[in-house]
């Protein structure tokens, strides 16, 4: 009996291509529907299985730990950090998750929708009515102070500033080829893409150390992220040193960003494309009055399917794996050590035997049933779930609500938008283009927006 799932002999050039710079859910579930689930493809990475079944899922995210490394890390350490959590394996990962858990726990993150509200309000107040704007560019701006205030702890509009403009840099500097091919992360005399990355990653320390030294010294109660970090302590009464909570910063930095601007674009453009269910999210919303503290919005149950049925239908983060130290029992299967599992949301989101008509955008179906952590999956799973699903939640209904309550807006484009690989993440192709038509409370005619073109795409 063949012991390896079932699946085509190898990943052809056109499905390839798709997957790396188009839709690879339209692949995979291809290939789910050609060969069963879980299939096993060989890739230009050698072997890869990718699984949607919940049962499967479930014997990978419920194995001890141990069982596995993480997947992809020699790709991801240049970005997250030699010692931070998302690269870390064994007791170092669950010491330092035990650590980190804190500052992400559902108090500490309900704790920040107040600064979001506030990040969300001003980066909103720049937008001009009439003008198609990017609405992914709007998002990525937002979570990224949302980073630098909750996450750093960084205050003051100058100080806010310098960071912005450092972590911009940084983000600037993350070549994809420093990613793709090893060989080149060398400094070459300060010249080319590993010089220039870790010159930014110096400058962006540099002002984060300066922040460490002043809170260590004055011994300020902080309640963010980074006030939280420096208070925490391992079990044998150590805490993490200042190199160790710079790349756990970095690590939270690039892991919190991305993910959650692509999503909150993605929520506006379904939002906007759904009329009846923008329009049910709005008196949800509106019914708590225009005073509602931002805490308040957390509680929302319409709100909160929105958020989910975003995070299903176009999940940002797919290829997110699990490598077996030892041949590993996967149903009837047996996977070879070292041969990479993918519980992959685009395969168990897409099963219309959990998700009736899995391609429509209908947030109710979070309120009729509840899914279990092997069949909604955006955040991942097991020891490895992602430390940052609460903030990520509270951050998400925030913006939403508070640009919703305010704005008017629409679509620049009927045309729907493709979900395809951008980098690490997945996320929507082009900037998601809409345009302001006024604030709800004193809405300006619609035909003054009607004529103007859009420059963004
Ligand atoms: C919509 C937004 C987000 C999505 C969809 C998302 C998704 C994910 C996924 C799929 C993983 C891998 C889980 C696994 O291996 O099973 C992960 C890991 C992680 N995420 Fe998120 N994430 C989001 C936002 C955030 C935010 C806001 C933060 C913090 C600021 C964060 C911090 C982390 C960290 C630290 C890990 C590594 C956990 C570990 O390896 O133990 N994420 N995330």
């Amino acid at each position: 009996m063949n012991t390896l799932p079932p699946g085509p002999e190898h990943l052809g050039l056109i499905d390839t291509l798709r997957c790396t710079f188009g839709s690879p859910a339209l692949v995979i579930r291809r290939l789910a529907a050609r060969h069963g689930d879980p299939f096993r493809v060989r890739t230009f990475n050698g072997p890869l299985t990718f699984i949607g079944n919940p049962a499967a899922i479930r014997a990978i995210y419920t194995a001890d730990p141990e069982t596995f490394e993480p997947f992809g890390v020699d790709v991801t350490e240049p970005i997250f950090g030699r010692t931070s959590v998302v690269v870390s394996t064994g007791p170092r990962h669950r010491r330092d998750r035990k650590l980190l858990t804190p500052p992400f726990a559902p108090a500490a993150a309900k704790s920040y929708a107040s600064v979001v509200a506030e990040v969300a309000r001003e980066a909103a107040s720049q937008w001009t009515p009439c003008q198609p704007f990017s609405m992914l560019e709007a998002m990525q701006s937002i979570t990224l102070d949302v980073v630098i205030r909750v996450v750093f702890g960084v205050k003051g509009e100058a100080r806010i500033r310098d960071v912005r403009a450092a972590v911009l840099d940084l983000i600037h500097a993350m070549n994809p080829l420093i990613l793709i091919m090893p060989a080149i992360r060398r400094p070459f005399g300060g010249f080319g893409p590993w010089a220039r990355m870790l010159r930014a990653t110096a400058a962006l320390d540099a002002l984060l150390s300066e922040d460490i030294r002043a809170l260590r010294a004055s011994g300020e109660d902080r309640s963010d992220v980074l006030g939280l970090m420096l208070k925490a302590r391992y079990e044998g009464g150590e805490g993490l040193s200042a190199q160790e909570i710079l790349d756990q910063l970095r690590a939270l930095l690039f892991a919190g960003h991305e993910t959650t601007a692509v999503t909150l674009a993605w929520a506006f453009y379904w939002l906007h494309r759904e009329p009846d269910t923008l329009a049910r999210v709005l008196a949800e919303i509106d019914g708590l009055g225009p005073e509602a503290p931002p805490e308040k919005l957390l509680g929302l149950p319409y709100l909160d399917a929105v958020c989910l049925e975003t995070l299903r239908i176009v999940p940002p983060v797919a290829n997110v794996g699990r490598v077996p130290r030892k041949p590993f029992a996967l149903l009837d299967y047996t996977i070879p050590p070292g041969e990479p599992l993918v519980p992959s949301p685009l395969l168990v989101h897409g099963r219309d035997d959990l998700y009736p008509e899995p391609e429509r955008f209908r947030p109710t179906r979070f309120l009729e049933r509840d899914f279990s952590p092997f069949e909604f999956i955006p955040f991942g799973g097991g020891s490895r779930r992602c430390l940052g699903a609460t903030l990520a939640m509270v951050e998400m209904k925030v913006v939403l609500a508070v640009l919703l309550r305010e704005y008017h807006l629409r679509l620049a484009s009927a045309e729907p938008i493709e979900h395809v690989q951008r980098g690490i993440t997945l996320g929507p192709r082009g900037q998601v283009p809409m345009i302001v038509e006024g604030r709800r409370v004193r809405p300006i005619a619609r035909e003054a927006c009607l004529d103007r073109g859009s420059a963004v795409t």
